[in-house]
């Protein structure tokens, strides 16, 4: 039987190292890993690299040709939504104009496309949200992703968009960090850090999105499905529960309310998702923050970073 071809791109990312991880020792797959520049992953084999940036719609074009994926995992976004918002051609280059080029590269092998887009495409009102709800974006990130999702309904091709929020999770080269990771080195290193009171999300390990990614792939889920973890929590709440779980001092963790931060993009305040669609479809089984940072802590201690 012939192996599911499966092209992921921004494979150098969060995701996309989990992505790796997940697929290069599957014997039903072949895994074709794609990043800007270099390959930043440490394990190197079990599957092919190439070096593909997506705003380059001649290279796109040729490297889908010669592989003729049957199915393509779509990561790679600019992601910091503050610099999307100081930058917004940056940011429609990166995450719309990227999605045109990989579908404009899509004529001859006709993948399944899986698309990752984001809790922001709500306006935060009215969470947590199921896959029906009507999209508000609030922020330049925001309409680039619905853009995107867009572009991915009306391609013509069979399609499945993940949403998901607030990813947590250890990359292999440290350029990664997130709620987890800076709450662990900023109180370790004793330094105070200020963290939301106001902004409700689901914190959702990569390891478990990647596995959503998969078996959507694997079973050729169709339609938009939401995953995040199961609970809905206060971003102060995370870092007090990483502070816990590591035994520091919560002391260090101050409070600040959204509008006196005052970041150039606005936030949804709400979100949380609904997630029974994707636990019934693809057999998803969030782990629980507290199981998601013991989780981290392994991985950290192997990797001698604790
Ligand atoms: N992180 C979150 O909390 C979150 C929440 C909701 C939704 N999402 C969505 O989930 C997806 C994965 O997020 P993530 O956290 O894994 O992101 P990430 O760690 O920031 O990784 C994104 C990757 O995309 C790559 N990339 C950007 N522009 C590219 C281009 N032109 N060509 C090729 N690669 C390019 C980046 O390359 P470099 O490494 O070279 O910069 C980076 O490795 C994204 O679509 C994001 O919008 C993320």
């Amino acid at each position: 039987m012939s192996r599911l071809k499966i092209l992921i791109t921004g494979s150098n990312g969060l995701l996309g190292q989990k992505l790796i991880y997940g697929l290069r020792n599957n014997n039903q797959i072949e895994l074709i890993a794609t990043a800007r520049g270099e390959n930043r992953v440490s394990e190197k084999t079990g599957y092919v690299f190439e070096s593909m940036d997506l705003t380059d719609a001649a290279i796109v074009k040729s490297i889908l040709e010669s592989h003729k994926p049957d199915c393509i995992i779509h990561t790679a976004a600019m992601t910091n939504v503050d610099a999307c918002e100081l930058d917004p051609d940056a940011c429609e280059l990166q995450n719309v104009t990227s999605v045109k080029n990989l579908l404009a590269g899509c004529t001859t092998s006709h993948p399944h496309f899986i698309d990752i887009s984001t809790d922001f495409v709500f306006n935060g009102e009215a969470g947590p949200y199921k896959e029906e709800d009507e999209v508000a974006p609030l922020s330049v990130y925001a309409r680039s992703k619905v853009e995107a999702e867009k572009l991915v309904m009306n391609s013509g091709l069979k399609w499945a968009i993940l949403r998901t929020m607030i990813i947590y999770g250890v990359t292999d080269d440290e350029q990664r960090s997130n709620v987890i990771i800076w709450t662990k080195n900023s109180i370790e290193q004793g330094k105070e850090i200020t963290v939301i009171t106001d902004q409700f999300r689901g914190p959702t390990l990569a390891e478990d999105l990647a596995d959503a990614c998969i078996q959507a792939a694997l079973r050729k889920a169709e339609g938009i499905y939401h995953v995040s973890g199961r609970e809905v929590m206060a971003i102060i709440d995370i870092s007090i529960e990483v502070a816990a779980f590591f035994e520091l001092d919560k002391n260090f963790i101050k409070p600040i309310t959204t509008a006196s931060l005052n970041q150039p993009a606005k936030r949804p305040l709400r979100t949380g998702f609904i997630i029974s669609k994707a636990e019934r479809d693809l057999g998803y089984k969030p782990h629980s923050l507290k199981e998601g940072i013991a989780i981290i802590a392994d991985q950290l201690r192997k990797q001698g970073r604790i």
